[in-house]
């Protein structure tokens, strides 16, 4: 059997993989528009199931679409999982989610090129709908997995235009007949770009993340009067746009007095959205995040204040309902400590740190050892086209990736 120290990752080909995949859904300006279970979705599905295979990997999806690739590892237990997923924002980024589905892919076929057998078997997971952006609420199908969801909540999901979840699953072919939780594992890995800028401004190349901030996410329906914008004068106007607004400032306040807090308002829509018509109606989406609960949970106090206020002083009526919480989590000490040893092995500065974005593995620390592995991204910016990370940058976080699993794996020799 090979030693781990041989099991050295070929970054040039994690690159090409990277660029290979980037296609399906590719954006003229050098980003990514794949939306969870779209046409592109399945393309990229349909490549990274042909590459599992030809690994000798045999590939299995679930009811809810997430899919498993497994090689048998000397013994008959339960696999250790590396994933994230292939999905992306509207004008996402190559990087996001890509590199712990890809940097998992290289680590297995570096494992298969060298002949190196591990003691529990490998799997690669592709949660689906990680982003959501197309169907509220994030992480959904790895909290199908970890039981937060049922799956009968997660076809009924329904984006902007009232396609469900579960008919698009069907459409692209990734219905899966296996019910959700068949494949367990019995640890998760996570790799994934930091999508913030502390990793570039520190010169760190990995990031040993801890855990992962509280989320919430709320719709809001602002609801006024529709009139002609030339004959309605302004004393008697029931603007929902500019309730709206004013709401959307209080927002950003509430960010601001709960720092490292953070309030954001993504996605709006104003009705009629014609420019000679008042605004009668606007909905708009809400996103609070704290590592601490009771901090979240004075953020959504305060957010809830604001909202009356703005509403009565354009006299206009409003509703708001909080659509999700995914509470703040805490990683595994063990797994932690693996990646550690994989990063001083491979010679990689690292710093400890909690990640901002939500990700699949949040859900799956519920169920299952779990921790992550950052690496940087240009200037921190990602959920953008123009999100950059290196060859070696990618690398490396693969390479930590294999060295951390290799190191779990060594407790079942
Ligand atoms: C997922 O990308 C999130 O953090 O919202
Ligand atoms: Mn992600
Ligand atoms: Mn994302």
């Amino acid at each position: 059997m090979t030693s781990k120290s041989n099991l050295v990752i070929n970054p040039q080909r994690l690159w090409d993989s990277l660029m290979e995949t980037a296609k399906f859904g590719g954006t003229a300006r050098g980003g990514i528009k794949r939306l969870t279970v779209s046409d592109e979705d399945r393309r990229v599905r349909d490549w990274f199931k042909a590459q599992c295979e030809a690994l000798g990997c045999s590939v299995q999806v679930d009811s809810v679409g997430n899919m498993f690739a497994t090689r048998p590892g000397r013994k008959d237990m339960l696999p250790i999982a590396l994933g994230s997923h292939l999905d992306t924002q509207p004008t996402g980024g190559k990087f996001d989610g890509v590199l712990g589905v890809l940097g998992a892919l290289e680590a297995l076929r570096t494992m298969v090129d060298m002949g190196y057998e591990t003691n529990a078997p490998i799997m690669i997971v592709n949660w689906t709908n990680e982003e959501g952006s197309r169907f509220a609420p994030a992480m959904l199908c790895s909290g199908v997995y970890a039981g937060v969801f049922t799956p009968d909540y997660a076809y009924s999901r329904e984006d902007r235009d009232g396609i469900k979840l579960g008919d698009e699953l069907k459409r692209i072919g990734y219905l899966g007949s296996e019910p959700v939780g068949t494949h367990q594992f019995q640890a998760m890995f996570e790799l994934h770009i930091e999508q913030g800028p502390i990793l570039e401004a520190e010169g760190k190349m990995i990031g040993v993340v801890t855990g992962v901030q509280g989320m919430r996410w709320y719709e809001v329906m602002v609801t006024g009067q529709e009139s002609h914008t030339g004959a309605t004068p302004m004393l008697l106007r029931k603007n929902a746009l500019l309730g709206a607004s004013r709401m959307i400032e209080a927002i950003h306040q509430v960010g601001l007095a709960h720092l490292p807090g953070v309030a954001s308002v993504g996605l709006i829509e104003n009705r009629p959205n014609s420019r000679n018509v008042v605004p009668g109606e606007v909905f708009f989406t809400v996103d609070l995040r704290h590592p601490d609960e009771a901090v979240l949970d004075k953020m959504e106090a305060s957010f809830r204040a604001a909202l009356g206020p703005a509403a009565d002083k354009e006299k206009l009526t409003y509703e708001e309902k909080c659509i999700w919480k995914s509470p703040a989590v805490k990683f595994n000490p063990e797994l932690i400590e693996c990646v550690r040893k994989g990063a001083a092995q491979a010679g990689f500065d690292m710093r400890e740190m909690a990640s901002g974005a939500g990700h699949d593995a949040a859900y799956i620390a519920r169920v299952a050892p779990t921790t992550m592995i950052f690496v940087p991204c240009l200037g921190g910016i990602s959920h953008n086209e123009a999100e950059s990370t290196t060859l070696e940058e990618c690398g490396a976080g693969s390479q930590v990736l294999l060295n951390a699993v290799i190191e779990y794996d060594q407790k079942f020799a």
